[in-house]
């Protein structure tokens, strides 16, 4: 099959969390079973250029709809990973993606549906014929609506839609009057059967209008599939889920083997597998130094965590687990960063209070690098969502060979299994999980 995956992230050129590792993970996975795979970006101006091969400009200029008039797109192609990828650099004024930042820009709306836009024209201009066109996100939500609204008519008729929500807390909703930017039409979409959001007869919703316009519809687990279609944990989708619920599916993501193989990791001090577990005790003792903490005791545990601060990921039972793990005797290391101010606030304090503490650090910063020194020299790893629709940091760490403590909610209730589990087989019960999210439960697992 021929696929296109039309996305904001990829990683490792344009990350910012899960959604960048799926993207290049899932292509990589199909492209060695023999399906030719393509990818469509945004050039971002933060985009980390050194990991693209043969980046170079077509000589092809396409042109795309956008507030009622046409604006050039200057088309970059690269290897990413072994991957075909496009890149559009929009020629407007705006300077949609020369922000410094991937997401978080006020016009978000506008960035991402002037790129969904731009993707199908560089499709249909390129004269490219897939079978599969795979958006993600709400950021490319709009391709759904797009496709069937214009560009079948227009002759980009070959492709069946799927569309994969990695999080329905973000739905990308704005008034109205918005869709029409990208030449949607407002008046035949804005209905409560196709985007409209549930919120106001105002405001759209691209997701929404995804699951309405695509062939299928996939989550990034099983159990946050049936999570979403509940009033709790639809935010505000439950209903439509359950009205599409024939095309609507929960598939368990997976880590990219080769990207996380702490048997060939170049960022790790010493290489290790799980037939020799030395490199890892090395690898422990170099971060331990690296970091200024406490070498004494070569057995004492090490808890690592990894992650945005978002309040997603459980921040409060972040916060708890670092102080518990210090009153155990053992040593926390936490690398993340928020977006929200008054989080990434509160952790700099608590990361100031540690500062020259022998079994605490906080990093708070996005590092790659020290990501992989992180999962290689944890014993365990805490991952105590709230709600968590896939997460792969559970899976990355047992790939380095570290317990996953884990909220069974979402994607880790299908990965992570309790040790104590009976309904579970033996051989497959890999760490620690608890349900409540409250601080005393993760005593009691701790
Ligand atoms: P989410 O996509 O919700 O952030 P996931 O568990 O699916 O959560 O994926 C997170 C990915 O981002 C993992 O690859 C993790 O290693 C990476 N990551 C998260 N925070 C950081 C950070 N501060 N520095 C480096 N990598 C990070
Ligand atoms: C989202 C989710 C996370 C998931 C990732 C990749 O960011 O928050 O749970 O693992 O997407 O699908």
């Amino acid at each position: 099959l021929h696929i296109i995956h039309i996305a904001a992230e990829m990683a490792p050129v344009a990350k910012v969390g899960g959604l960048g590792d799926v993207v290049s993970g899932l292509s990589k996975a199909l492209q060695k079973k023999g399906h030719l795979v393509e990818i469509v970006i945004p050039k971002y101006d933060c985009m980390q250029y050194d990991r693209v091969r043969d980046l170079r400009a077509l000589d092809v200029v396409v042109e795309s709809y956008f507030d009622g008039q046409l604006f050039k797109n200057k088309i970059w192609v690269g290897i990413v990973e072994g991957l075909p990828v496009y890149f559009i650099e929009p020629q407007h004024p705006a300077k949609f993606f020369w922000r410094g930042q991937f997401y978080g820009e006020r016009d978000d709306f506008k960035r991402f549906s002037y790129f969904s836009r731009a993707a199908l024209e560089l499709l249909l201009q390129a004269g490219k014929k897939p079978d599969i066109i795979h958006c993600h996100d709400w950021q490319t939500a709009f391709v759904a609506p797009l496709y069937w609204d214009i560009y079948t008519a227009k002759g980009l008729n070959s492709a069946r839609i799927c569309f994969t929500c990695h999080n329905f807390e973000y739905q990308g909703t704005t008034h109205a009057s918005e869709l029409a930017s990208c030449g949607l039409d407002v008046s035949q979409l804005n209905r409560p059967d196709r985007m409209q959001d549930h919120s106001s007869h105002e405001r759209v919703n691209p997701v929404k209008g995804a699951v309405v316009f695509s062939n299928i519809v996939t989550t990034v687990s099983p159990t946050y599939a049936q999570e979403v279609r509940t009033a709790e944990g639809g935010r505000g989708l439950h209903k439509t889920l359950n009205a599409y619920s024939k095309k609507f599916i929960g598939v368990l993501n997976g880590i990219d083997t080769d990207a996380w193989d702490p048997s060939t990791d170049s960022f790790l001090k010493v290489q290790f597998n799980f037939d020799d577990l030395q490199g890892k005790k090395e690898n422990k003792a170099d971060l331990r130094k690296h970091l200024k903490l406490s070498s004494a005791d070569p057995m004492q545990p090490l808890v690592g965590c990894i992650t945005r601060l978002v309040p997603q990921k459980g921040v409060h039972l972040i916060r708890h687990a670092i102080y518990r793990t210090m009153e155990l005797g053992g040593q926390f290391v936490l690398l993340g960063s928020s977006p929200v101010e008054h989080i990434q606030r509160e952790f700099e304090g608590i990361a100031k209070h540690f500062e020259n503490h022998p079994q605490i650090r906080l990093i708070l910063k996005y590092d790659e690098a020290l990501s992989h020194s992180i999962y290689a020299a944890s014993d365990m790893f805490i991952i105590p969502s709230v709600f968590e629709p896939c997460g792969l940091t559970q899976m990355i760490a047992m790939r380095y060979g570290a317990v996953p403590i884990a909220r069974k909610t979402g994607g880790l209730n299908d990965s992570v299994f309790d040790v104590d589990d009976d309904t579970i087989p033996l051989q497959f019960r890999n760490g620690f999980t608890f349900l409540t999210p409250d601080e005393q439960v993760l005593i009691i697992v701790c």
